[in-house]
């Protein structure tokens, strides 16, 4: 931790004694534009296909309906991405950031509803390796970013390999999905008892999605609860369900997302109610209040972790 803090600092002096405006100045700029921290919620899940990517697309989408500033960061290798859902093809990634191509500015995709979108692809491997100037350049172009973000969702990839654990255990929030299905409950259970002992995070939120109906997920979240207060120090907010509409497949084949497409619906309905959950989540005003505070947790949890 101390080496990506220390790297900081030296830039902050070398740019003070050159006479550079750097990131104390891009920062009073964000702060007078913006009053309240940046939300950043990683959505994540122990077992895959369970509707991440798909409540990252509808919330982020509800939350832009709403006035919020809403930066998607994709960090699943996987297939069926945001840019699929939203259907957009982005020309960039990290990676391209990293070997000095491009600016964070030019990564970013615009989805709609104005959500902008972080492709890390390849790149999320490098993220964890950046040596020291790297890494200042990395929060230097975070600060250089054109908009302020009120909320950041970060769509994850299923599972504990080490990097998801890191974007969970930096985030403010840990949203975890998860269906009825046994396997998707017991891997829940997995992911929040190893983010409680590595990372002591106590706190999380659930949903429980591809419902039958409002019963399925509360007995989700009795199932979580019961094993967790007998065996984990945590607590788990339970945020709501989403039911099983066919139309999702709809949405997938359109690459539209379903509250765009039926803002009518129940599914919206259950979309947005998670969406106002979230929002009203107290936001704890001493930590974790910005996307850069974000990005040096990560790099300080990887590093310490030796990864
Ligand atoms: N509420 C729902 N009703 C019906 N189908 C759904 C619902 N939520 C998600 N799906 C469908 O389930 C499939 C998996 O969803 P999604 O890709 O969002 O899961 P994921 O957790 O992101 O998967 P991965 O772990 O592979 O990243 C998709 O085909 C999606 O359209
Ligand atoms: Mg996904």
């Amino acid at each position: 931790m101390a080496s990506v803090f220390n790297s900081l600092d030296q830039a902050k002096t070398l740019r003070r004694l050159s006479g550079l405006p750097g990131r104390e100045a891009a920062l009073a700029r964000t702060d007078s534009a913006h009053a309240f921290p940046t939300r950043v919620i990683s959505v994540t899940s122990g077992k895959g296909g369970v509707g991440k990517t798909a409540v990252v697309a509808n919330i982020a989408v509800s939350m832009a309906k709403l006035g919020k500033k809403v930066l998607i960061i994709d960090a699943d290798l996987g297939l069926a991405n945001i840019d699929v859902v939203y259907g957009l093809t982005p020309q960039y990634n990290l990676n391209h950031f990293f070997n000095g191509h491009v600016g964070l500015n030019e990564i970013l995709v615009e989805g709609p509803g104005g959500v902008k979108i972080l492709p890390a692809g390849s790149g999320l491997q490098q993220v964890t390796h950046l040596n020291a100037l790297q890494k200042v350049q990395f929060m230097e172009g975070l600060d250089g970013l054109r908009e302020v973000y009120d909320v950041v969702l970060i769509d994850t990839e299923a599972g504990i390999s080490e990097n998801v654990t890191y974007f969970n255990a930096a985030a403010q929030e840990v949203l975890v999905v998860a269906t009825s299905d046994p396997a998707s409950i017991t891997d829940a259970y997995t992911l929040m008892k190893l983010l409680s002992i590595q990372f002591k995070q106590k706190n999380f939120q659930l949903v429980v999605n591809i419902v039958k109906d409002a019963g399925e997920g509360l007995d989700v979240f009795q199932k979580l609860t019961l094993v967790a207060n007998r065996f984990l120090d945590i607590s788990i907010n339970y945020l709501g369900c989403i039911p099983y509409d066919k139309r999702m497949r709809e949405s997938l084949r359109r690459q539209r997302p379903i509250v765009e497409l039926y803002p009518d619906g129940k599914v919206t309905e259950a979309f947005e109610s998670l969406t106002q959950g979230l929002l009203n989540l107290p936001l704890d005003l001493r930590l974790k209040g910005s996307l850069q505070f974000f990005w040096k947790s990560f790099l300080a949890i990887s590093q310490a972790e030796g990864m």
